[in-house]
């Protein structure tokens, strides 16, 4: 038997976790009714569940949060308290979250190694506290400057520094809820290495994630929760996707194929659009009932081509042009004027207003649409967003509960909701199923292929291959800031959009 450096022994399959029979209400709202979780040494184990099925409460309690109105919580079957995140830390449980957590004005240094900064005999030296991140760092992410602001991370970077900091920390039982979102393939893929190596040390690691495959590349084991609770647990090798679907949502998923549709005239011109050390002379067309994809790895630049077609970034030079017409560069009303529509990737950061109201953020953009005489009239506003809603199953408590009292893929729901209410002429949709579940995500396939089918435009950036095929008519690649392939519908495979993105020969 081999004993690694966490003191634990490979192989040994020891419960390091177990949360029994929990329960949690929020305001006579009820997250978890009874769950029951158990981690062991050396597995990955995936918690799975449609969006508000109660994963992140759960993830929360475990690390110390919130407090559960009834249950357990045993840590190498000793009992922690609740409600005290510094006892869970103590005991071994590090989480990342589904945001990044990075102090903004701290480095990379001071990141990884907050609170250790007190070592066992005295302050830890300078010196010290960089080597130490220095080898947490080289562990996930190798060559990223040590020096970099929190905030001058990319969402990817400033999850892997999380990550490096549980390292650091040595964590015994890590906590990922939906770490991959941002993250290119490669990313993840290195994120599975260092995941295989926590484990190979006898770390256990819960997981969550809304992408299957990634539930069959790495995790052991999963339990899966539906509507709070426990529908339960079992190993990956007995299950497969569709046992799992059903688990989850308790109904099979219709399956969508592409549609052949058959765009109009042009909408949507963008001539020369360059930034400095961001986009290189981007020119392309997009028609009325097309959807038009931009394909490419995290950090292409396309997330910042849809800001400055939008207007919430400043360009250098180029013309963003509807119907002919040139836009006021960096101005989000002039687009929004002209009928364009913009569903950010970061939806929690800019996409929601977080005082406000799930049916206030399903209005947002719709002022003129609600407005009549001058007045808003909260009986469309509430007609609006409980057709949205429907549409797109969001779990809400009601349409009054404060946005920020959604789970994570309800609250994106909303904002997709929302433009999707406009009927904008063109709608840009930056990785829209990013963080919500299989059925929601099939819902908002259905939903864009409708759209386009009526006549909108769409400009969808996505890096799920499955969506690429399912909905493109056509396919811009970019890379480092420039367009490096376009491709037409026959053209479109996975072959051929990796090969554009990453510029290397692809060979199966
Ligand atoms: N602070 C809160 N106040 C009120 N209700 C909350 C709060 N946090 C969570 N909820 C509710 O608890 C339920 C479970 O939410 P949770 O965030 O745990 O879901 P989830 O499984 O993580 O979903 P997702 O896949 O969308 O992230 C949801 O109905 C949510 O609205
Ligand atoms: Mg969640």
């Amino acid at each position: 038997m081999i004993v690694t450096d966490s003191g634990l022994k490979r192989g040994d399959n020891v419960s390091l976790l177990k949360a029994n029979n929990i329960h949690k209400r929020f305001q006579g709202v009820v997250a978890l009714e009874g769950v029951n979780f158990e981690l062991k040494s050396g597995e990955v184990h995936a918690l799975l569940g449609a969006n508000g099925a109660g994963k992140s409460t759960l993830i929360k309690i475990v690390s110390g949060y919130h407090a559960a109105d009834e249950g357990e919580i045993l840590v190498n079957e000793v009992k922690i308290p609740f409600n005290d995140p510094k006892a869970s830390h103590k005991a071994g449980i590090a989480t990342i979250h589904q945001e990044h957590n990075l102090i903004p004005h701290m480095s990379v240094v001071d990141n990884v190694m907050l609170g250790q900064w007190i070592g066992r005999y005295g302050v830890v030296s300078e010196e010290e506290c960089r080597k130490k991140a220095l080898n947490a760092i080289n562990r996930v992410v190798p060559g990223l400057d040590l020096d970099l602001y929190g905030h001058q991370l990319t969402p990817a970077e400033g999850q892997l520094v999380e990550i490096a900091r549980a390292l650091s920390e040595e964590a015994k039982i890590l906590i990922m809820d939906e770490p991959t979102t941002s993250l290119s393939p490669r990313e993840i893929e290195r994120l599975f290495n260092v995941m295989r190596d926590l484990k190979s040390q006898g770390i256990g690691i819960i997981f969550v994630s809304h992408w299957l495959e990634e539930i069959f590349e790495i995790c052991d084991c999963v339990t899966v929760f539906r509507d709070g609770r426990y529908v339960g647990s079992e190993d990956i090798k007995n299950l497969d996707e569709n046992t799992i679907i059903r688990m989850m949502v308790n109904t099979d998923v219709p399956e969508l194929s592409p549609q052949k549709r058959n765009p109009g005239k042009e909408i949507l011109k963008v001539r020369n659009l360059c930034k400095d050390g961001v986009l290189q002379n981007i020119s392309f067309d997009l028609h009325e009932g097309e959807i038009l994809t931009i394909g490419g790895l995290v950090g292409a630049g396309r997330t910042e081509l849809a800001r400055c077609i939008f207007g919430v970034d400043d360009y250098d030079s180029g013309e963003v042009l509807i119907d002919n017409i040139p836009i006021p560069k960096n101005s989000p009303r002039a687009a929004v004027k002209v009928g364009i529509g913009f569903v950010p990737e970061d939806r929690k950061g800019q996409g929601l207003a977080r005082n406000l109201t799930v049916r206030e953020n399903f209005t947002l953009s719709l002022l003129d649409k609600v407005t009549h005489l001058g007045f808003i009239s909260k009986t469309s506003e509430l007609d609006i967003s409980n057709e949205q809603s429907a549409a797109l199953k969001v779990k809400a408590p009601s349409m009054e509960a404060n946005i920020m009292t959604l789970s994570g893929g309800n609250a994106q729901k909303v904002v997709i909701g929302r433009w999707l209410a406009r009927k904008p002429r063109v709608l840009i949709l930056d990785e829209p199923t990013k963080g919500v579940d299989v059925g929601a995500k099939a819902e908002i396939h259905r939903l864009i292929g409708e759209f386009a089918e009526s006549g909108m435009a769409v400009l969808l950036i996505t890096s799920e291959m499955p969506e690429v095929l399912l909905l493109s008519d056509r396919v811009l690649v970019m890379r480092e800031g420039r367009i490096s392939g376009k491709l037409n519908r026959s053209e479109v495979s996975p072959e051929s959009v990796i090969s554009f993105a990453t510029a290397e020969e692809v060979v199966y």
